[in-house]
């Protein structure tokens, strides 16, 4: 064995500082930091000149950026297809017989599948035909609720090849969340599978999706065979996938998009109880995720990247499907659960395939953590080159673990601070370029400009705390609206500070060489083992229970998960209930609602929960209550007594 190469080298004067080594600046795209000051001189014409070079368009836009007050437009006039970037360019550039999806099926006793860019040409050809002989046409959204299949990429590539808009539901949704997101997109196809194997069991989805086609918009419905589960299938508007591939033709004429055409809907956790479809637009998205992931995981020919999110969210709509595609690499998409058979099954797929670039979540690294080292020792992971980890603050125990055993100390850790809202990344430090640092995102991408501002709109000094916004002009890949809600998108990102500082929610530290450290949302929304969730839906899921006449929901720091909801329930007047009946049953409104990560970690019934003279909950009080801490200041409230007596129920 050749001896494994050294991307990163110790800082000389600083502990835990490290920089990229000769080697690694040689192969990044980038390795001067002169970028950060260049790009942000002209964004314009940084962005415009990256749009030229990596992407293909039909027709070069007319102007490259307009903005008025939330309308903000990149690439204007510029005609191009998702699809034909992922996918036909690298077959027509003879990069046909190279991988692009390696997928790795959860049963050990399942091969692993290959397909090339040649066959995902056909599949997805092959499948844009049979979108639009259901109907689909272009401006048109389809649905999506699938596992971690190659034919869920293949779905959205073919959406996106026809023209429509997919909106993708994660599969671990409950039928009303799947439902609700439905009827919101008024989706007319929904793709879904059979089902899906989950720690050696298969999981029956077409269940779930049948009940959540209950009275939905949607005309056709067609399903992947996966686990071969008896389904029910409605004559009319249920399909097989591979029955309608069969006839399909494999010619087929990628539809001429606009840049300001919507590329995707995502459904996100806001400060309320109901979800909103986050807009993204063709041409800013192409960029903004062609251009970071190929920085970001210093992406080149023959590299094998492999990004553990599932693709109900935006990390796997950036960074499993589009990004590595549009960059021609192979991308690896794996069923099942991370510690299935055993807590090996991601270190042997790295091994197997000779990954190059991993990208995961700060939460599967706090569980790899607590498993120990053995079992990564049986593996040879030499061929790692780039570890990513995005989702929440990464703790320094984890980054460090993640640096020195998974990277083995030879591997630069990248922690790409974003959300579903920006498309892509936007916070991090380049590979090329450094330092990395435990628990410090890094600097804005180059060509994106960020500000952390007081409540009055000043700019914070260095380690002074403050809320991160991201200034005008804005990132190409950044949320164009909130689909039928325009005026739920401008109070949620444009009333704190106006329209030209999108308000991210998350509040950050700055250090005095401009790196950007992350301490977490500012707002209801919890990061729940890298899921986002509003407390507003739990509370709702809760308040569908005819006994419950009030409920708070507020997060607990959690070892693993990084965060877990903990409930307090009120119960109406005069209720009598066994109490461990009545956990069950909430738990299960809130599986039905949302889904089983949404379950409360605890659910605590209490008589009253704290609140203002005006009668607001006070879940500053009660979130220092569920981590052991001293309540603070109780003078404001209209009933501190209630404070006492559930420290009394909680300890
Ligand atoms: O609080 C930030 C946290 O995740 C939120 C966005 O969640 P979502 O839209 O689900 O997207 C997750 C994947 C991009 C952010 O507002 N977050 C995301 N990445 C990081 C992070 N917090 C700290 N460090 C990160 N690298």
């Amino acid at each position: 064995m050749t001896e494994p190469k050294q991307w990163v080298k110790p800082d000389p004067e600083k502990e835990d500082v490290f920089w990229p080594t000769e080697e690694l600046k040689e192969t990044a795209w980038v390795s001067d930091e002169s970028i950060y000051e260049e790009a942000l001189e002209n964004p314009e014409e940084f962005w415009a000149e990256q749009a030229e070079e990596g992407i293909d368009w039909y027709e070069k836009w007319d102007e490259v950026y307009t903005e008025e007050p939330y309308n903000y437009e990149w690439f204007v006039g510029g005609k191009l297809n998702l699809a034909y970037n992922a996918v036909d360019r690298h077959v027509e550039n003879g990069k046909g017989d190279e991988n692009a999806i390696v997928w790795e099926p959860e049963p050990t006793d399942e091969d692993t599948v290959r397909i090339t860019y040649s066959e995902l040409k056909d599949e997805v050809s092959k499948f844009a035909n049979v979108l639009e002989s259901l109907g689909v046409e272009k401006g048109d959204r389809v649905g999506i609720y699938m596992p971690m299949i190659p034919e869920a990429l293949i779905a959205m590539l073919a959406t996106a090849r026809v023209g429509a808009a997919h909106s993708v539901v994660f599969s671990a949704f409950s039928p009303e969340s799947l439902k609700d997101r439905l009827d919101d997109a008024n989706a007319k196809v929904l793709v879904t599978a059979d089902g899906y194997y989950r720690r050696g069991k298969p999981l029956n989805l077409k269940k779930n999706a049948n009940k959540g086609l209950r009275g939905s918009p949607v005309e056709n419905v067609v399903t992947v065979k996966r686990t071969g589960a008896d389904v029910e299938m409605e004559e009319g508007r249920d399909h097989w996938y591979h029955e309608l591939m069969e006839g399909a033709s494999t010619e087929h004429e990628p539809a001429v998009m606009d840049s300001s055409d919507l590329a995707f809907i995502l459904y996100t956790s806001g400060t309320t109880g109901k979800p909103k479809g986050v807009m993204h637009h063709v041409g800013g998205y192409a960029v903004q995720a062609y251009l970071t992931a190929k920085w970001n995981f210093n992406l080149h020919e023959g590299d094998i990247f492999w990004c553990t999110a599932d693709v109900g969210w935006i990390t796997g709509h950036t960074y499993i499907n589009y990004g590595p595609l549009m960059n021609g690499v192979t991308t690896v998409v794996y069923e099942g659960a991370p510690d299935y058979p055993e807590y090996d099954r991601l270190w042997e797929i790295i091994e197997d395939e000779g990954v190059t670039q991993f990208y995961t979540a700060p939460t599967a690294i706090r569980m790899f953590i607590k498993q120990g080292e053995e079992w990564l020792e049986k593996h040879d992971l030499s061929s790692l080159q780039i570890l990513g980890t995005v989702g929440e603050p990464i703790n320094k125990d984890a980054w460090m673990w993640y640096f020195e055993h998974i990277g083995g100390g030879r591997c630069p850790i990248v922690d790409t601070w974003w959300q579903t809202e920006t498309g892509a990344n936007v916070i991090n430090a380049l590979p090329g370029v450094g330092p990395f640092i435990p628990v410090y995102a890094g600097k804005p991408f180059p060509g994106i400009n960020a500000d952390l501002l007081d409540t009055e709109g000043n700019p914070v000094g260095v380690d002074e705390g403050g809320y991160l916004t991201l200034k005008s002009p804005f990132p190409p890949s950044l949320i164009r609206g909130v689909y039928k809600r325009p005026e739920k998108f401008k109070e949620e990102y444009w009333s704190e500070y106006g329209p030209r500082y999108y308000f991210t929610s998350d509040g950050a530290r700055i250090d005095e060489d401009g790196n950007i450290r992350i301490t977490g949302r500012l707002d209801d929304v919890m990061n729940v083992a890298g899921h986002r969730l509003a407390t507003g839906e739990v509370e709702n899921a809760i308040g569908k229970h005819e006994l419950v006449a009030e409920s708070a929901v507020v997060s607990r720091p959690d070892d693993v998960k990084g965060e877990v909801p903990i409930a307090f329930v009120m119960l109406e007047r005069g209720a009598e209930v066994d109490s461990e009946t009545l956990k069950k049953e909430l738990i299960g409104l809130v599986d039905d609602t949302i889904g089983p990560t949404a379950r409360p970690a605890d659910i605590i019934i209490a008589d009253e929960v704290p609140k203002t003279r005006s009668g607001k909950i006070m879940r500053r009080i009660l979130k220092s209550l569920v981590k052991g801490e001293n309540p603070g200041d109780l003078t404001t409230l209209r009933n501190p007594e209630a404070v006492e007596r559930l420290q009394e129920k909680i300890q």
